[in-house]
């Protein structure tokens, strides 16, 4: 494998801290998209805490023009220049450096660093893009204040922003302008962003809980403003939010909002100048959905969150990521929690958390890039912003909370920024200042950081009805060779009645009657035992997912119904019917397997237990929806040893024809019973509605009669909201039906509507009818591009990632097309391509004829010259 320069694996355990420090860096930028001047003057000093005097700056793809050191140009001999540093040896211990560089924005196709987007520029620097603005030590613990000078044209760029506050703005000559902008706040580089652009503003005055007046405003291109509300709203209940929870306030005089169509992933944090995916911001109830809605709250919440958990205090190190990420997901979890307000409008958030788990971290972290949530090495950092650190990151943050509880664990986070505000720091220190803060020793809880994989939890249960007692075994297992984890596993007991018992444990303080309780579970096996027991219950075990682990008991059918239909945990409810489920469709993936499609049978029990969820009106809808959505293919395919696509594509299809077919009246009732009429809202209880009205749909176009059809096409004309519309063409192309004029009304309806388009694109390449040749025809479609990220995974990604059984066709064409596509798109943007390399991880889980094929695939694109990106990627998925 060639790759541009020899990859080199970076380890943590090599970390050291850096010779120099940076204390101001004041940055003048002349915008020209073919070439841009940078002029840099930095005051560096020794490091009191390091050795050395060698200045190591980082650069790629810049031109160095001119250097100065203390004001003496410097000479070829001066300094030492490879393709990714410029060092100069022996500095003396107080330096001024003044260094200017070029690049070319508009040929930057990887969306890092200072690059054009529809005739815009933007910058993204995390997590190594600063470098390819101007030579600078490129890492977070490196911290300075910035000043930002920007000059460009002023008809075509209007609006010039940087980080901080606007201190200085005026007109040069030849049609020019400029804008200083001062930052107040010491960041790492990676938190640096400039907009010179042609956008339009929705701004508002908001006043913070301690009574200062802040600017607020939503950049985003003109023809937009009509889509800005959802996030403006979102940006002003994240702040609030942050004031109520955590003490946590706005330190900034002005924040910034900016969208982008060209993005490579969803936002990003820069400081007070918040830089996003067009998908996390533009929204109105005619393009968006409810899921998107949810999307930008979430997203909003996650970037402004980010000021405390991230800029405020940042990373010592690219291998402590999580430290913010995992962190700054659980703040925005906790954010669309308790916006919702509900406890089971909580449960529900819980739940989507659960299946995000379920369909990508688990499978990342049983495949080829298994990481720890602290990575002890990588090649290419980009490759780490994966489910790992970020979604189980989120777990590890709550196992805290769900140990300390919501009040100890809001001391520990208050002892964290007292101990670090301005620091770049480690995992560590975050559970140093949890366990300081509660007097509690959290030293195993660190093996949660350092040992990969999803341990898993075994239970077993007796009862001795003379005694009364009821015994809760629990032992664990992780891969071969680690040490056991500290678990938190909630645990309730349900009577024959379905009521929970009041719980008394033998050991351990609890409050009494309490009815759920968190036992630690530290060794490798453990016996909780419970007292006055006075019928032999139903254990419900890790409820609210107490832990990212894989809960194994032999539960009965019988027990699981009793939970399904009585557990007051939702999420352990939801939980016993997916187990229901999953049980069955494993046996009729086997049946399909060995014995193809004919006589396939649901059982009764299953069908009824789905028919009383279905219509039990005491019951959320939203919840209603997701126990009814049975596990994905991508699921179930975790569960098997050799997986076959096309089997468990049958057996879920078969399963969902009949629930279709059987509950026809039942689906139809709830389907006119969950309407929305009036004016359209996004909220929770609405959306809930919605979903669920949605799901019976198109469980009615599972096994679509003329009436279901016409059904869906009603739902299409005469839909008022997106959420209604697209759910109506789904139904109706996953039924396989002729949908010819109605994908082309809808693409004609909103070809101006890039977002629209992107969900067009990807409906088509999720539907089980559309195979690689279908694919391959849509790419002719003049819309389709791929230097568009959103654009390429709508159409790509969703073929690859969400259609399994036509991407694993036994012809093994569509892994052709995935080489195809991974090798032109490294040529574009090393990032995305690495993202679509990863859609074989898990090839060696197929059966041998699929897996030569995969792996002739992985072969075919590891001979080509390849970015660091996919070459870590594909070496990973090639090593044994
Ligand atoms: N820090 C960003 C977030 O989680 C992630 C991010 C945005 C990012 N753009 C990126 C990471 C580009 C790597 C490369 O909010
Ligand atoms: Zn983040």
């Amino acid at each position: 494998m060639r790759t541009d320069s020899s990859p080199t694996t970076i380890y943590r355990k090599d970390y050291t801290p850096p010779a120099y420090l940076v204390d101001t860096v004041e940055l003048g930028f002349d915008l020209a998209p073919a070439s841009t001047v940078v002029a840099n003057r930095i005051t560096l000093r020794r490091n009191p805490d390091a050795a050395g005097s060698d200045i190591v700056l980082h650069g790629e793809e810049i031109e160095l023009v001119q250097l100065r050191l203390n004001g003496q140009l410097l000479g070829e001999g001066d300094y030492e220049l490879s393709a990714a540093t410029l060092t100069i040896r022996n500095a003396p211990a107080e330096v001024v450096l003044e260094i200017e560089t070029v690049c070319a924005p508009v040929e930057n196709t990887s969306l890092s660093g200072l690059y054009v987007s529809n005739g815009n520029f933007f910058t993204q620097c995390e997590a190594e893009g600063f470098r390819r603005i101007t030579f600078f030590p490129d890492r977070p613990d490196v911290m300075a204040k910035y000043t930002v000078m920007l000059r460009a044209n002023k008809e075509q760029y209007p609006v010039l922003l940087s980080n901080g506050n606007l201190i200085e703005q005026g007109d040069l000559d030849d049609g020019r302008h400029y804008a200083k902008w001062e930052d107040p706040f010491k960041k790492p580089s990676y938190l640096f962003a400039l907009v010179a652009a042609k956008l339009v503003c929705q701004e508002e005055q908001f006043k913070l809980a301690d009574g200062r007046d802040v600017l607020l405003q939503v950049w985003v291109e003109d023809g937009n403003l009509d889509k800005t509300d959802y996030a403006m709203q979102s940006l002003k209940n994240s702040i609030r939010w942050d004031e109520e929870r955590f003490g946590l306030e706005l330190d900034l005089d002005r924040f910034m909002i900016v969208a982008v169509g060209d993005f490579n992933m969803g936002a990003m944090e820069n400081k007070g100048l918040n830089i996003f995916n067009t998908k996390f911001v533009l929204a109105n109830p005619r393009t968006a959905t409810d899921i998107d809605f949810a999307g930008i709250e979430a997203v909003v919440g996650h970037e402004y969150f980010h000021n405390w958990t991230g800029n405020r205090v940042t990373c010592r190190d690219w291998f402590q990521l999580s430290l913010k990420e995992g962190l700054t997901v659980f703040r925005d979890q906790e954010f669309s929690a308790d916006m919702i307000g509900t406890d089971t409008g909580r449960a529900v958030t819980r739940i989507d958390q659960v299946r995000t788990l379920r369909q990508a971290q688990f499978p990342e972290d049983a495949g080829p890039m298994s990481h720890p949530v602290r990575p002890d090495s990588f090649v290419e950092i980009n490759n780490f912003y994966t489910v790992t650190v970020y979604e189980k990151g989120a777990e590890v943050v709550r196992m805290y909370q769900t140990l300390l509880g919501r009040d100890g664990f809001r001391k520990g986070m208050d002892l964290y920024f007292d101990r670090h505000d301005g620091q770049a720091v480690a995992c560590d220190d975050f559970r140093a200042a949890m366990a300081d803060a509660n007097g509690r020793d959290l030293t195993q809880f660190e093996r949660w950081y350092s040992q990969a994989g999803t341990p898993v939890v075994t239970a077993r249960t007796r009862y001795d009805a003379v005694k009364r007692n009821f015994d809760i075994i629990l032992s664990q297992r992780g891969k071969p060779g680690q040490l056991p984890f500290h678990i938190p596993v909630a645990v309730g007991l349900l009577g024959a009645d379905g009521k929970d018992l009041p719980l008394t444990l033998e050991h351990g303080k609890h409050a009494k009657g309490a009815t759920t309780l968190v036992l630690e579970l530290t060794e490798q096996e453990q016996i909780f035992r419970f007292r006055e027991v006075d019928e032999r219950p139903t254990p419900s075990i890790l409820r609210d997912f107490s832990a990212p682990v894989i809960l194994e008991h032999d539960y009965t059918d019988d027990e699981l119904l009793h939970l399904f239909n009585h557990d007051s945990d939702p999420v352990n409810r939801w939980e016993a019917g997916q187990r229901l489920a999953m049980e069955r469709l494993l046996k009729l993936t086997a049946q399909v397997a060995a014995h193809g499609a004919a006589n396939l049978k649901l059982d009764q029990t299953f069908i009824n237990a789905m028919r009383t969820v279905l219509s039990d009106e005491s019951l959320d809808p939203a919840f209603r929806e997701l126990a009814l959505i049975l596990p994905s293919e991508t699921i179930i395919a975790e569960q098997m040893d050799v997986v076959d696509p096309q089997a468990i594509h049958t057996a879920r299809q078969f399963m969902r024809h009949t629930i279709g077919t059987v509950l026809k009246a039942e689906l139809l009732a709830q389907y006119h019973a969950n309407q929305t009429p009036g004016e359209y809202s996004p909220d929770a209880a609405s959306a809930g509605k919605r979903a669920l009205k949605n799901l019976c749909l198109s469980y009615l176009l599972a096994a679509p009669e003329a009436a279901e059809l016409q059904l869906a096409q009603q739902q299409f004309d005469n839909a008022t909201n997106m959420t209604d519309r697209s759910a109506a063409l789904v139904s109706l192309i996953h039924s396989g039906t002729d949908n010819g004029p109605h994908l082309q009304a809808f693409y004609d309806d909103f070809a101006n509507e890039a977002l629209v388009v992107d969900k067009w694109f990807a409906m088509q390449a999720s539907a089980p009818t559309t195979n690689v040749a279908a694919v391959r025809k849509l790419m002719q479609h003049p819309a389709f591009t791929l230097k568009n990220p959103n654009r390429a995974r709508s159409l790509i990604f969703n073929f690859t990632n969400a259609n399994p059984s036509q991407f694993h066709a036994a012809d093994g064409s569509a892994y052709e097309f995935w080489a195809e596509f991974v090798i032109k798109l490294d040529a574009i943007n090393p990032q995305v391509a690495a993202r679509l390399a990863r859609a074989m991880d898990r090839w060696r889980r197929y059966a041998p004829a699929l897996q030569a094929k995969m792996k002739q695939a992985l072969e075919k694109v590891a001979a080509r010259q390849l970015s660091n990106d996919v070459a870590e990627v594909i070496t990973k998925a090639l090593a044994n």
